[in-house]
């Protein structure tokens, strides 16, 4: 049987932090060392030009995002890390898959149609501000993920739909075409945790609840303190389940020590002691990883390197997979 490939990708918008690196950065990480399987991780940046017009954050996320998963030890040997601009061929077979997508098929995208029920209840045009990038990402998407056969697709369960369209649009190529492409499955993965934030919903930037990977100890220690919890005074007990600084506690600590917790909880631990201990297994597990991260952002040529090296590697799957694509539709030299 051949390997099992997987592969993800990261939009360059905004810089990275603790439910990220549970939620996506860690685990990949450990895949990534996994020598059983083939793994793709790109920078996702022509995905970033959907949300965000602005080249100096676009810039700035791509470089915090690649500083992030080197610094945290990304094993680039066994996996591929690249950016997805340096493949020329992901817009090219964007194009051949964009012929291929039905239109009703985008239609039903749940980020295109949230825009255009936003713009209803304002009472605006229903296109008002909507670009053809928002609407026709899930075919960058599917390009991203057929280019490379992928059979597993690890994403948040916002994404599950643009999985399912790449593979809708794989099959209609392959039934009017070639037996090109591999039908990828979106993979869920149920014992990572989704982190909550400050307020205790959903760790996530829109909702401006996130604490920071990298900001530095200080920042750290300050997010950490700024965690929302109820007023039961020290000695009083405490409901660890209903507790974000017990759910983000047990995303870091083992077993044993979450069990600990649980119980220090329950004989009333106080608050600020709960954040102190918080704030000093977070940070033992981050503090080496953040100098590396500091030393990377500094000497950028180190991550450039190491990227190109990674869209060499890619490139010897994207050329003769175009070159398939090509020849199935009917496009190349003459004969
Ligand atoms: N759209 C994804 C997100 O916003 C990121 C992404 C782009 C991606 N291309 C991908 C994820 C291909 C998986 C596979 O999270």
């Amino acid at each position: 049987m051949a390997r099992q490939r997987i592969l993800t990708g990261i939009t360059t918008t905004g810089t990275p932090h603790l439910g990220n690196y549970v939620g996506a950065i860690r685990p990949s990480i450990e895949a990534s060392r996994d020598s059983s399987k083939d793994t793709f991780f790109f920078l996702a940046d022509y995905h970033a030009l959907i949300k965000c017009q602005d080249p100096a954050l676009v810039r700035q996320s791509s470089k915090e995002i690649a500083a992030t998963w080197l610094a945290l030890g990304l094993d680039t040997d066994n996996a591929l890390f690249y950016r997805q601009s340096d493949i020329p061929e992901i817009p090219e077979l964007t194009w051949v898959l964009t012929c291929n997508a039905a239109k009703g098929l985008m239609n039903r995208a749940h980020a295109y149609k949230a825009a255009v029920q936003a713009n209803e209840e304002a009472g605006e045009d229903p296109d008002f501000g909507i670009t053809m990038g928002l609407f026709s990402y899930p075919v960058l998407m599917a390009a991203d993920i057929l280019m490379f056969n992928a059979d597993r697709v690890p994403v948040g369960r916002d994404q599950i739909q643009h999985v399912e369209m790449a593979r809708d649009i794989a099959q209609r190529f392959n039934h009017n075409f070639a037996d090109v492409f591999n039908l990828p499955e979106a993979a869920i993965d149920d014992s990572v945790a989704v982190l909550q934030g400050l307020d205790g919903r959903k760790m996530s930037k829109s909702y401006n609840n996130t604490i920071p990977l990298f900001a530095g100890e200080k920042q750290l220690r300050k997010s950490i303190n700024k965690i929302k919890t109820n007023l039961l005074e020290p000695g009083e007990p405490k409901d660890a389940d209903d507790s974000t600084v017990f759910q983000i506690w047990s995303a870091f600590a083992s077993p044993q020590e979450t069990a600990r917790m649980r119980s220090d909880f329950e004989n009333g631990i106080a608050w600020g002691e709960a954040k102190k201990q918080l704030f000093e297994l977070v940070n033992g597990e981050l503090a080496g990883a953040r100098d590396r991260y500091e030393e990377l952002m500094a000497n950028p040529s180190h991550i450039e390197s190491v990227l190109a090296r990674g869209a060499e590697r890619a490139r010897e799957y994207a050329v003769p997979l175009m070159a398939k694509v090509r020849e199935a539709v009917g496009i190349g030299p003459l004969r």
